[in-house]
């Protein structure tokens, strides 16, 4: 079978660029058409920086990376450096990046690429918030129809907020982006929080990064190291949320994965509650499913795929 044609949609985040290299590592299954950067977790031209040191690290220089929108549809762009650090990729020291950026603007990329492969072929992946996907759908609604799935980082239910009490931070950075992308009728896949905060890199899997003896275990090592100081102070879990590689993971063994298909709505007005993803996990409504909403995951199996792929860059 040919490989499943992805566009990466990031904000790279060390987390981000965790589940960059696991697709990158797996060319028999993934091919990653593109790789666009939106304003994020840090600003645009530093998400934009390190989506090219990342595909560096993993010596894929051939992967065209875009720059995209550098703020939300209506809203100031909130950032998350006391996360992921002043660059967004604080923990190891890695070389600037030489590759250039591609030309044009991401939402062009992702319209040109969805009308030029044969409709249903390609898949999303966004892993940051949704304005590049939602601007995209926005100017050339006939693509939506198009895209073969999304599969994104976002939300929670039982974890409710990690940026605010209420929201998780990629849908409260752009809500209204998040509303389109959940409004679209595409078939969607959303790893929430609820399952983000079951694969934590315990000093175990860190040491199995670091074993790898690699310039990339080397690197995961270190980024992982960094990333889990926040989430160890602030919830005492065990270690760093590898949120963004639970997109990657499902691509590549969806069978580790276990979720509701219900009905998801974002909240873009209250003030109290921006961003919620309110999710029908009990299906309390009537409303429509229009989410494969994830809830548990075979952490060890995760964790046995990940260290396994990282050691093939
Ligand atoms: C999400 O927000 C970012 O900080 C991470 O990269 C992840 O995409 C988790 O809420
Ligand atoms: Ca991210």
């Amino acid at each position: 079978m040919s490989p499943r044609k992805i566009i990466i949609d990031t904000d790279p985040g060390q987390d981000d660029a965790v589940a960059i290299l696991l697709a990158l590592a797996s060319p028999d299954e993934l091919e990653v058409l593109g790789i666009t950067a939106v304003a994020g977790n840090v600003p645009l031209p530093l998400t934009a920086r390190n989506a090219r040191i990342v595909c560096e690290l993993a010596g894929r220089t051939d992967v065209p990376i875009y720059a995209g929108c550098d703020a939300p549809l209506s809203r100031p762009l909130v950032t998350a450096e006391h996360v992921h650090g002043k660059t967004g990729l604080d923990g190891p020291v890695l070389p600037d990046p030489t590759m250039p950026l591609a030309e044009g603007h991401a939402v062009d990329f992702i319209i040109n690429t969805l009308r030029r492969e044969p409709a249903g072929s390609v898949t999303l992946c966004p892993l940051g918030p949704l304005t590049n996907i939602a601007t995209a759908f926005q100017r050339a609604p006939d693509i939506v129809e198009r895209v073969q799935q999304i599969v994104l980082m976002g939300g929670a239910y039982f974890e409710v907020g990690n940026i605010t009490p209420a929201a998780e931070f990629n849908i409260y950075v752009d809500p209204e982006a998040a509303e389109i992308v959940m409004k679209s009728g595409v078939d969607t896949v959303i790893m929430p929080l609820d399952v983000t905060h079951k694969v934590l890199v315990t000093k175990p899997r860190n040491d199995a990064f670091r074993a790898l003896g690699t310039p990339v275990g080397k690197a995961v090592a270190e980024m992982t190291d960094f990333f889990e100081r926040f989430d160890r102070e602030k919830y005492g879990s065990d270690g760093a949320p590898l949120h963004d590689p639970c997109v990657t993971a499902y691509l590549l063994q969806p069978e580790l994965f276990e979720g509701r298909h219900i009905n998801v709505e974002i909240e873009t007005a209250s003030e109290l509650t921006l961003g919620m993803t309110v999710a029908d996990w009990w299906r309390v409504t009537d409303r429509p499913a229009n989410a494969l909403f994830i809830g548990s995951v075979d952490a060890d199996g995760f964790f046995d795929l990940l260290t396994e792929r990282l050691a093939r860059l």
